[in-house]
């Protein structure tokens, strides 16, 4: 029998964070030939992640443009797609979570009739414009995919209300498989800012924010928040990789690139954040991934938006909604580093998201589906529940 051929298309850092494993666990999986389509929506946040992972493309098409507009990434993937599925012909897409490059590489497969799994299926805010466009995104694509990989029980129910088409698997988050190989207690760090931090004598806050729809004022705000806190509280120091966005490059120097204590540093490899992150005392971000990440490592998160699409570390009391205005962020920050009790209710270990086991969860999804096996895997279940 013929080899069951497994296409992975995917085009940013998150995308390519979260699917390394799976395309690691199909290319080791009998059965299943797994080839990669990379859009290059991202060119070098994606190539960091490649070569971490020691992945390598089949096709690359290269689309990433400066100020890049959400119809040109999304014409050019399909326009792109066009000649690499008529070439390729696969018997299954994946594609991951809800950017421009997962619907277009989604809906490029459906005009080729090719079925489509969606991996990270099901997170919904039901407030279209927020995250924008993501929220359209992942929907459009819970009506195209015929195999819906869903994270948590939450994300299933989400569906399940929906009366989408097709199987729905829950499978936990493939980024808890990832941070299996990346974390690592006596990690050395490559970047040289990082290496001259003193983890043990200052608290160190790792903060991203890149948003779409945190452009503009909230990101100001955000920025400002920060400002305040590090000049408020004299052993902080804040690490901030920021995007290579030039939107948002601009609003960090702009705003917090002349105090000493903030460390505006360019995106680092993912073995260097989650390493980062696990030595920090407090998270902020407007990220989905951090959100996932920070509570397996016992980080608080402080999220830096108005909602979440990630509501159980929420429930678990990790990650709090801290919004995009200055005075309510500011306040939260100020509360997790003077208030010692309202910190370590926060700093507990919580994995409502994975248990390190997705991908290969997801492989025998697949195998079922296609009558490699006959029984399909058992859902991922919460150690709390
Ligand atoms: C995209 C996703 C967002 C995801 C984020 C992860 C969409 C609509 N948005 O947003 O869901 O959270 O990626 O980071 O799909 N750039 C570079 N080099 C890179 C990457 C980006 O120079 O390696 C610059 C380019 O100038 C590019 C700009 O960043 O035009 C914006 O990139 P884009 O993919 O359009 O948006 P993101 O904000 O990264
Ligand atoms: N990340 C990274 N280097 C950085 C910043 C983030 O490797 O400088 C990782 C982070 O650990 C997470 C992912 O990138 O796994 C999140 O990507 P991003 O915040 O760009 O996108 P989102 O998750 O918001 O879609």
């Amino acid at each position: 029998m013929s080899k069951i051929k497994v296409m992975s298309v995917f085009g940013t850092r998150p995308e390519a964070i979260k699917m390394a494993p799976l395309v690691q666990s199909l290319t080791a999986a009998p059965g299943f030939e797994s080839i990669c389509c990379l859009t290059g929506q991202h060119r070098q946040m994606l190539d960091s992640v490649m070569e971490i992972f020691s992945l390598k493309a089949d096709y690359d098409l290269d689309i990433m443009q400066k100020q890049q507009t959400l119809s040109s990434i999304t014409t050019r993937t399909i326009l792109g797609m066009d000649s690499v599925l008529e070439e390729a012909k696969p018997d299954l897409i994946l594609v991951h979570g809800d950017t421009s490059t997962t619907f277009a590489g989604a809906l490029s497969a459906f005009y080729h009739k090719i079925p489509v799994g969606h991996v990270e299926a099901g997170l919904r805010t039901y407030d279209p414009y927020s995250p924008f466009p993501e929220e359209m995104n992942r929907t459009l694509v819970s009506d195209i995919a015929a195999l819906h990989f869903c994270p948590t029980i939450a994300n299933a129910e989400n569906l399940k209300k929906e009366a989408v088409r097709g199987q729905i698997f829950i499978t936990g988050n493939t980024v808890i498989d990832a941070m299996k190989t990346t974390v690592r207690p006596d990690y050395v760090f490559q970047t040289p800012e990082l290496n001259r931090l003193d983890f043990a004598s200052r608290r160190v806050i790792t903060l991203t924010c890149h948003r779409r729809e945190n452009y503009g004022k909230p990101m100001e705000d955000i920025m400002q928040a920060v400002r305040a806190i590090v000049q408020s509280h004299a052993d902080v120091e804040v690490v901030y990789p920021v995007h290579l966005s030039p939107v948002v490059q601009e609003c960090a120097r702009k705003n917090l690139g002349d105090l000493e204590r903030v460390h505006l540093i360019p995106p680092v490899n993912v073995e260097e954040m989650h390493n980062l992150m696990a030595k920090s005392y407090l998270v902020m971000t407007d990220s989905g991934g951090l959100q996932e990440e920070a509570p397996a490592m016992g980080k608080p998160v402080l999220v830096l938006r108005r909602e979440t699409e990630r509501p159980e570390a929420v429930a678990a009391g990790t990650v709090k909604l801290a919004g995009v205005e200055r005075d309510a962020i500011y306040a939260m920050a100020h509360t997790l580093l003077s208030d010692e009790s309202a910190y370590k209710t926060m700093a507990q270990s919580v994995n409502p998201y994975g248990d390190g086991n997705a991908c290969s969860r997801i492989v025998q999804a697949i195998a079922w589906h296609f009558g490699l096996i006959s029984a399909a895997p058992a859902d991922f279940t919460p150690i709390s529940l």
